[in-house]
């Protein structure tokens, strides 16, 4: 493949990806400073992942403030489709969310989609995706949702519920729709090609229940955004709000190229993984530097393209003086790459030791977030 070229699907995230061109491909619109101003009068500290452009793109984010200042609260939705343990690139939407549930005060509904990972999956059986979501679901509750304002269902386990709407919505999108928008084929199972009436029903949850038009926002990483364009055509068909979406950058891989990928155990640090485990990880990651120490020192490293760095820029050094320090002395060849990945492999070990503690502890915790019909 020409390094230029890339794919993204809502299955598959390949090559360099140009997030530009997926702001024109998938009609959406880049957050602007004057967006970014309109956010911070209500959250009064923008997140470093607004102020570093992690969630760089959205479809109606300004209509939410719109409604939101009239006092029309809107909720949050998101989700995970459970094909196997959580890593740290799944954590960032999930820590996004949590920030926007307080500064907002909303609700959150979190839909686990072990039917879909079921479905796409040739290798995975219903019992193993259903216990991943569980799995991931520790995960969630470790990020610090609020359990009165948080409700987590599994699409296995909550289809009374969700079928109802899942049907509703079903009328009115044909093959050809779902065909073009996901590249499905007459060799595609049916229940995947029913299944974006599954992921859209949650938009339109709470509007439901509440007998009255709720506002939806979905902070989602930008592969899922065919859905809510699915779901955007339909709304006004069922005489219901579009959603509105807010959509991040896909964490890098440690290997050269791509997205972290649950399927390729070495390319991402998951949150069950040790600190030893994580450090091995990282020592044998890929860098931007060169390969050797005089050569690095005399033409210095490249941390546009390093893992090691990304890791820094979206989760692990929030200050900004500290991380364009650690910037300037990868580009003179003061900082080693070897050095660098120790500094990276301490903040990921106290990272997982706090994440490992609250994990735990959301065992005793789920039934207070799981939802059930
Ligand atoms: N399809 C998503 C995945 O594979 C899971 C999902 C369901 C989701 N509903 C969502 C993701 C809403 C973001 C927002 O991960």
């Amino acid at each position: 493949m020409d390094e230029q070229e890339f794919v993204v699907t809502p299955w598959e995230v390949r090559g360099k990806v140009d997030y530009e061109k997926l702001i024109r491909d998938f009609g959406t619109n880049p957050i602007t400073e004057d967006l970014l101003e309109r956010i911070r009068k209500h959250t009064h500290e923008l997140h470093p992942f607004l102020r570093r452009g992690a969630f760089f793109s959205h479809r109606d984010f300004d209509w939410i403030l719109d409604k939101y200042e009239v006092g029309e609260k809107f909720f949050l939705y998101t989700g995970r489709g459970p094909s196997g343990h959580t890593h740290l690139g799944h954590l960032i939407p999930w820590i996004f969310t949590k920030y926007l549930q307080d500064k907002f005060d909303a609700e959150l509904y979190f839909q686990m989609t072990d039917d879909e990972k079921f479905l796409h999956d040739p290798e995975l059986n219903l019992n193993e995706t259903t216990k991943y979501a569980y799995e991931n679901a520790l995960d969630v509750i470790a990020c610090g949702f609020d359990p009165k304002k948080t409700f987590i269902f599994l699409d296995t386990e909550y289809m009374k519920t969700l079928y109802k709407i899942a049907a509703q919505f079903a009328k009115h999108v044909t093959f050809s729709t779902v065909k073009a928008a996901f590249g499905f084929d007459a060799s595609t199972n049916i229940g995947l090609i029913f299944f974006p009436s599954i992921q859209a029903a949650p938009c339109f949850f709470p509007s439901i229940l509440k007998g009255k038009n709720v506002p939806c926002l979905i902070p989602a990483a930008i592969d899922q955004s065919v859905y809510w364009r699915v779901a955007r055509d339909v709304a006004p068909k069922l005489g219901l709000y579009k959603p509105a979406e807010i959509h991040s950058k896909f964490f890098p891989s440690l290997m050269r190229g791509g997205k972290m990928s649950a399927s390729e155990p070495e390319t991402a640090i998951f949150t069950i993984d040790s600190p030893k485990v994580a450090k091995r990880k990282i020592g044998n990651a890929f860098t931007g530097g060169q390969p050797t120490i005089k050569e690095q020192r005399e033409k210095g490293g490249n941390p546009d393209i390093c893992p090691i760095y990304f890791y820094e820029y979206f989760l692990f050094d929030w200050d900004d003086k500290s991380l364009a320090k650690t910037y300037r002395s990868c580009r003179d060849g003061c900082l080693l790459c070897g050095e660098h990945k120790q500094t990276l492999a301490k903040s990921v070990k106290s990272f997982l030791t706090e994440h490992q503690k609250k994990r735990e502890k959301a065992r005793d915790k789920m039934e207070n977030f799981i939802l059930r019909d």
